[in-house]
């Protein structure tokens, strides 16, 4: 997959942030894409911005209503456009503890992050195992891997996500099609402001470490270095990643900087 040139690219969240920053990068490389977003004009905003932009598609879709899902999959089949990857990028983080975190909030986060990117998979994997070639991107998170106070839901989605692309990474493989989870650290993007409290309501701040992070374009890039080269995983961001580094050598010193880590 190092030529992206005439590639069908399936991008999810490709409204904003990292979602929009690979459909330019990728657009650029001459990849024909099919934007997925909840925001129309959004998407239609981001189309306008990539090189040929007559070329990429947008499908409107709500990745937390089956029926909306199930919608955006019957127009792509009717228009037989086939998709050679699929990037299942959207997702949305949360800031707030167990105990003030409904119920309906868990399993949104759940629906968007995780059963979505499942769904998704599914329904575009006959079609690559038939044709022996492929690739599925997961955009996690460090979260993916391990846990901080106020995002139980995002984390747990996030492990969900990564579980189910390692399984399917080792089905799949000498069928051809590769499997690549992206686990970011602090990308500045809206992702805080858009996170979720505990009643639903929204965040709606820029958190500090969002701020100061690598940009959405940086981060692309390094998905798509990822990708071109078939990669199983890659780590954008900062130095919080050295959080992986811990969870890996000394686990017991990751949970006890968990434990000092103030969000509010
Ligand atoms: N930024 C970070 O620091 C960071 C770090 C690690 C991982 N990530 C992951 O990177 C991915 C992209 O996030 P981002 O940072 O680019 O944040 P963002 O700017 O908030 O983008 C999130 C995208 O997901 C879409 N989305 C959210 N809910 C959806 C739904 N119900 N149905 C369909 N689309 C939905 C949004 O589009 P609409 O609102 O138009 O639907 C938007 O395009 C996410 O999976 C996130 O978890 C981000």
């Amino acid at each position: 997959m190092s030529d992206f040139t005439g590639k069908s690219i399936w991008i999810t969240g490709a409204s904003s942030g990292i979602g929009a920053a690979l459909a330019r990068a990728l657009a650029a490389r001459g990849a024909r894409l099919i934007l997925s977003a909840r925001s129309v004009d959004k998407l239609e905003a981001v189309r306008q911005s990539c090189s040929m932009p007559d070329e990429h598609l947008c499908l409107a879709m709500d990745l937390a209503d089956q029926a909306s899902i199930e919608a955006a999959w019957s127009q792509l089949q009717e228009m037989s456009r086939e998709v050679e990857v699929l990037i299942n990028n959207a997702g949305m983080t949360q800031r707030d503890r167990v105990t003030e975190t409904r119920m309906e909030v868990y399993r949104l986060l759940q629906e968007v992050n995780f059963l979505a990117a499942v769904d998704l998979t599914k329904k575009v994997l006959p079609a690559m195992l038939e044709r022996g070639a492929g690739q599925i991107v997961a955009v996690s998170s460090v979260m993916g891997k391990f846990a901080s106070p106020q995002r139980s839901g995002y984390a747990a989605a996030k492990h969900a996500l990564q579980g189910f692309m390692d399984a399917l990474r080792s089905e799949v493989y000498d069928a051809g099609i590769r499997v690549l989870v992206a686990s970011p650290g602090f990308v500045n993007t809206d992702v805080s402001r858009n996170a979720l409290r505990g009643d639903g309501t929204l965040h709606g701040k820029m958190d500090p470490g969002q701020a100061k992070a690598i940009s959405a374009e940086n981060c692309a890039e390094q998905i798509i270095a990822a990708m071109a080269k078939g990669r199983a995983e890659v780590f954008p961001g900062g130095k919080e990643r050295i959080g992986l580094l811990l969870n890996r050598l000394s686990p017991a010193l990751l949970r006890r900087v968990m434990r000092k880590v103030r969000v509010d």
